[in-house]
């Protein structure tokens, strides 16, 4: 997968070394796992986290990279596209079969310092324009729980539509989707 430079910040590949720093603000904090990973995670965890999801982007073309801050190289937190199985397809299924789309999600998480900066829309804004004009995806689907303002605020800010959630889980209470702009119905 490819390195993503944005004016603030670049998206690179996860290394080994990062595995401490993220702890340190991501998985250490019970605010930002809340809604990322659920309870938080030990320093083991989370370097088998990051040696699992370095051979997504190096084999593939989607997965988690670190958020680097171009001006003093501070690793901010993680942002990525991920296979995402959403039961809340199957409930639209004309054919009434009931299975359920593979989609792609976007997945985030900044360390609590970093809010408030525009970091994550910078971030999200590039793996969208990444997923739509290198991977050529119909669209990226994404379940945030209600709850989770921050994060749907953020996908606001991105131009993804909510849709209702029939069976939502303790993760996914809100379904947000972002069409491909050749996919969008043309404004009146
Ligand atoms: C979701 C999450 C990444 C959002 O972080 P965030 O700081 O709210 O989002 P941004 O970095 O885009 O910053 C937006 C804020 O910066 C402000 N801002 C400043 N400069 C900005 C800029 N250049 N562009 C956009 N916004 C800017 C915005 O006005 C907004 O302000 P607000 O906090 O008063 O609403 C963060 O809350 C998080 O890591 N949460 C825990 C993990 C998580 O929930 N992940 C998602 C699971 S569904």
């Amino acid at each position: 997968m490819v390195t993503i430079a944005t004016e603030r910040l670049v998206l690179r590949p996860l290394v080994g070394a990062d595995a401490a720093h993220l702890h340190a603000t991501l998985f250490c904090d019970p605010v930002v796992c809340r809604h990322f990973c659920g309870p938080t995670w030990s320093l083991e965890e989370v370097t088998n986290w990051v040696g699992y999801h370095r051979l997504d982007t190096r084999w593939g073309d989607i997965g988690y990279l670190a958020i680097v801050r171009r001006a003093d190289d501070g690793v901010l937190g993680v942002a990525g596209l991920r296979p995402y199985v959403a039961n809340w397809t199957a409930l639209q299924a004309t054919s009434g079969a009931g299975v359920a789309h593979l989609e792609t999600e976007l997945s985030y998480a900044l360390g609590q310092d970093h809010w408030g900066q525009g970091y994550a829309t910078e971030a999200c804004g590039a793996l969208v324009h990444y997923a739509f004009e290198t991977l050529r995806l119909p669209r990226i689907a994404y379940g945030v729980h209600v709850d989770n303002t921050r994060s749907w605020q953020l996908m606001k800010r991105l131009g993804f539509r909510f849709v209702r959630h029939e069976q939502p889980t303790n993760w996914d209470s809100v379904v947000g989707i972002l069409d491909h702009p050749a996919m969008r119905p043309a404004a009146d």
